[in-house]
């Protein structure tokens, strides 16, 4: 009898190549980032169709904000474009949507949207997306870190009662289990102050095929790849292993 295949509960992408994939078309850079929307309607509802419980997608880290100031307002244009459009379809597919990152750093009516969607999809009991905007991992960690302080400081919580699980509780995405698989495409093999909490035993696939490409069959070979690996989580193997 075949083993069944294991769908990873938490799959995390760095959705990179936007801009590379335009360039080779002679085009501007922010096509691409409108042809990556595309990419991402499409991964989203075939993520929902497999049963991921977690999708998390990194779109805009804390450190884009130094890309030229044109590519910057179409990307938050971008980001407007897609929840306004968007949202009654996630919604209509019991999508619970939920944003990351720092978003006070964007402007009100962004916020106010950011805000709306998520109160609209919080009861949906589908696939979780979370789309990491104004993102960094060393933003989230620093964030938790100054909320075990203040507890600290107010007499809440001794200096003892920091445990790795107290400190999780104030990260982005602590009701959710940690992250199985990070798929980063695009070429790049880093992780560009995405996730770093959250991925201490994540599996890694890379591939060269630029965002905008990345298509369903290429999410079942990643998830395929993350099927022959052996996690040992530090411990010895486990032939009895389910994923
Ligand atoms: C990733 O594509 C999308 C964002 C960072 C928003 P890039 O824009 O980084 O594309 P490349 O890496 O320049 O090709
Ligand atoms: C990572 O891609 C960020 C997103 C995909 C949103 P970058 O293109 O910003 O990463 P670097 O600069 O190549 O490391
Ligand atoms: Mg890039």
């Amino acid at each position: 009898m075949t083993k069944e295949r294991c769908i990873p509960s938490h799959v995390a992408i760095i959705m990179d190549g936007n801009g590379r994939w335009a360039q080779q078309r002679n085009q501007l850079r922010t096509i691409g980032h409108r042809a990556g929307l595309k990419a991402v309607r499409k991964i989203v509802m075939y993520a929902a169709s497999i049963n991921i419980k977690v999708l998390t997608l990194y779109a805009f880290s804390s450190e884009n904000w130094k890309r030229p100031e044109k590519e910057v307002s179409a990307l938050l244009a971008l980001f407007i474009y897609a929840l306004n459009r968007e949202i009654k379809k996630l919604n209509s597919h019991n999508v619970r949507l939920n944003i990351i990152g720092d978003i006070s750093r964007f402007n009100n009516e962004l916020q106010n949207m950011i805000i709306k969607a998520q109160q609209l999809t919080k009861d949906n009991s589908g696939l979780v997306l979370n789309i990491a905007a104004n993102y960094g991992g060393r933003w989230d960690i620093l964030q938790s870190a100054k909320k075990m302080a203040t507890q600290v400081v107010e007499g809440k919580i001794s200096v003892d009662d920091i445990t790795e699980d107290h400190f999780n509780s104030a990260m982005s995405m602590s009701e959710f289990p940690d992250v199985d698989l990070v798929i980063r495409t695009g070429g790049e093999y880093r992780i560009s102050n995405f996730l770093l909490w959250q991925i201490a035993y994540s599996e890694f696939y890379f591939t060269d095929v630029l965002w905008p490409d990345f298509t369903q069959s290429l999410f079942d070979e990643a998830i395929n790849k993350f099927n022959n690996r052996e996690r040992r989580f530090g411990g010895v193997r486990n032939e009895d292993h389910t994923c």
